[in-house]
């Protein structure tokens, strides 16, 4: 569907060019003063300079063009040279009913639409989820789904950090534990026990206790090393109990991101780029682009534009081993071989820009990606706790995801158990609802480049522009719904009478506006405004009207109709954001 905006600019520019001007003046956009009118287009003033006249003669030989047009109740020109416009109702209604017929409200598919690799989440494995985990797998999740609202192939990966130290700090604990298990035993050539000589929560504990350890204890530090480098050059008994902890650690983790309502296409890690390395070295050095630098292999990645010092990318640092870049570079040559994309987008901390600059560059460098492909990096910025430091557990503690959501169900539980409108066997699910709604809305309304403070309090708020105020507004209509008895029809929408049925209509046929914008931006908390202002129009709409108290039947069925799809817009928006609405609350 076109733009309801477009629709407008469209018919201004007609009437500039009926007037004698150049169509491109007639560019319309809202209102900046809604309390005057609701479009304006300026184009007369920019015109007056080229035209050399005055800007209200040419406001005014255009306002003339629009006067009787069925798509406006006023325009008008006004002083120095405004044109000032509101849409007639049955305009606006027109536009609206066909948005409710519509797939997704009208809203077309980018004609660019393309396959995209989104790499997000990339928890460690074995290692506690931290806030950052937090907010790559909630953004992660939402442009994910965004980006397939307009038609894109997506690709959601994981991408786990599961070939680094920890792996190694991890075995040597389990040796100091369990030294006579087979997994140590070199001589031992059978095969390995099926079940893991550990259970997640003690590995849980056995990984922070090894951290500690090799802090303090330098030979411990200097086994777990070796240990490490063992594994990684394919040592069996090694690879056995690596294997053992993956999976505990997998099916652990899909728990936790299955209770976040977040879901990868992809489980791949850094261990899966390893094949890639050995054959994409050869290649970078047979292209000539690498260089040795102090033992190192590196990639010089600066550039003749650059005001800053871009270091280059090390490759193989001198003892041999492989760093972060050199994975994420093979999971490039990955990715470009499994699914052809057109873009590769990443979602991380912002601390980790300089990395994803220098590997982005090393790829184009390299060719591993062709001179056209577009490679985003997102950095997000910090949860901080009320304190400003990053958020920790009430103890101090790294935070556990687990808890974390514990936490604010237990909080929601207790609210709603208190107001007693949901029933006894729907309490849990209902406050696991609402505690995702206030999760992800506190952290999806912020730009993700932000900082912001994580507060349970305000988050899960039934007022104010809150996940759960959302929430609070969908149930609202479901339950004016319920009590209305028959289901809405969109084609009982009726020309707007009111103030507020105007609004509420206007802000609807700026839907496709706002998703663009997230979309294009990468920035989920457009939609977040938007819907706080959808709601904000629904429920004033609701408080001034009469709804199901109206006598006269066609009028209350086109007030249900609005109201139910207003209901649609919103709940379609929050499954974008990645969460949804309970029945009751
Ligand atoms: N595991 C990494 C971390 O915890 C994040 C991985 C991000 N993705 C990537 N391809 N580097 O910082």
């Amino acid at each position: 569907m076109e733009r309801f905006i477009d629709l407008i600019s469209r018919r201004v520019s007609r009437a500039f060019e009926e007037a004698g001007y150049e169509p491109s003046y007639g560019k319309v956009t809202v209102s900046n003063r809604p309390d005057l009118c609701q479009f304006q287009c300026n184009g007369a003033m920019p015109a007056a300079k080229t035209y050399r006249c005055a800007p209200i003669q040419i406001a005014n030989a255009v306002a003339e063009k629009l006067q009787g047009d069925a798509m406006f109740k006023t325009a008008s020109a006004v002083a120095p040279g405004f044109l000032n416009m509101d849409v007639s109702a049955d305009f606006l209604r027109a536009y609206v009913a066909k948005m409710a017929v519509s797939e997704k409200f009208g809203l077309e598919a980018d004609p660019d639409a393309r396959t995209m690799v989104l790499d997000y989440g990339g928890p460690n494995v074995a290692k506690p989820l931290h806030v950052g985990h937090l907010r790559s797998a909630i953004i992660g999740e939402s442009l994910k789904r965004i980006a397939r609202c307009f038609g894109n192939k997506v690709i959601g990966d994981i991408h786990m950090g599961d070939w680094g130290l920890q792996m190694g700090l991890i075995i040597e604990e389990v040796r100091e534990r369990q030294p006579n298990l087979p997994y140590f035993d070199e001589s031992f050539t059978g095969e390995y026990p099926a079940e893991a000589p550990f259970t997640i929560s003690e590995l849980e504990e056995i990984y922070p206790t090894a951290s500690g350890k090799s802090k303090v204890d330098e030979a411990f530090a200097e086994r777990a090393h070796t240990a490490t480098y063992k594994l990684q050059t394919g040592e069996r008994g090694y690879r056995a109990i690596w294997d053992h902890i993956m999976r505990l650690s997998v099916e652990d983790l899909k728990k936790n991101y299955s209770a976040l309502n977040v879901d990868f296409d992809v489980w791949l890690g850094e261990s899966d780029a390893q094949p890639y390395i050995p054959g994409m070295i050869e290649d970078m050095k047979a292209k000539g682009i690498t260089t040795e630098s102090e033992g190192a292999l590196v990639i010089n990645v600066q550039e003749e534009a650059d005001t800053k010092e871009v270091p280059p990318c090390i490759l193989v640092k001198s003892d041999g081993a492989t760093l972060y870049a050199t994975t994420d570079l093979a999971t490039i040559v990955q990715r470009m071989q499994d699914y052809q994309p057109r873009k590769l987008l990443y979602l991380t901390d912002k601390r980790q820009s300089l990395h994803f600059e220098q590997v982005f560059r090393a790829a184009k460098k390299a060719q591993i990606v062709p001179e056209d492909m577009e490679l985003e990096h997102i950095g997000f910025g910090t949860m901080n706790g009320k304190d400003g430091k990053p958020f920790k557990t009430r103890e101090g503690g790294v935070m556990r995801l687990e808890r974390l959501i514990r936490e604010i169900t237990d909080y929601v539980r207790q609210k709603i158990t208190e107001n007693q409108v949901v029933d006894a066997d729907q309490v849990d699910n209902t406050a696991r609802l609402i505690a995702m709604a206030a999760l992800k809305y506190g952290d999806l309304s912020n730009q993700p480049t932000k900082d912001y403070v994580f507060d349970l309090e305000r988050f899960a708020a039934f007022e104010g522009n809150t996940g759960p105020y959302i929430l609070y507004t969908i149930v609202r209509i479901k339950s004016i719904l319920t009590k209305y008895g028959k289901t809405a029809d969109p084609a009982a929408l009726m020309a707007p009478e009111t103030r507020e049925a105007t609004d509420l209509m206007l802000v609807m046929t700026r839907f496709a506006d706002f998703m663009w914008q997230a979309y294009r931006d990468n920035a989920p908390n457009t939609i977040c405004q938007y819907i706080y202002e959808l709601a904000g129009a629904a429920n004033k709409f609701y408080h001034e009207t009469r709804i199901l108290a109206e006598p006269d039947e066609a009028k209350k069925a086109g007030y249900v109709a609005l109201m139910d799809l207003a209901r649609q817009i919103l709940e379609a928006c929050i499954d974008l954001l990645g969460f949804e609405a309970p029945e009751k609350m």
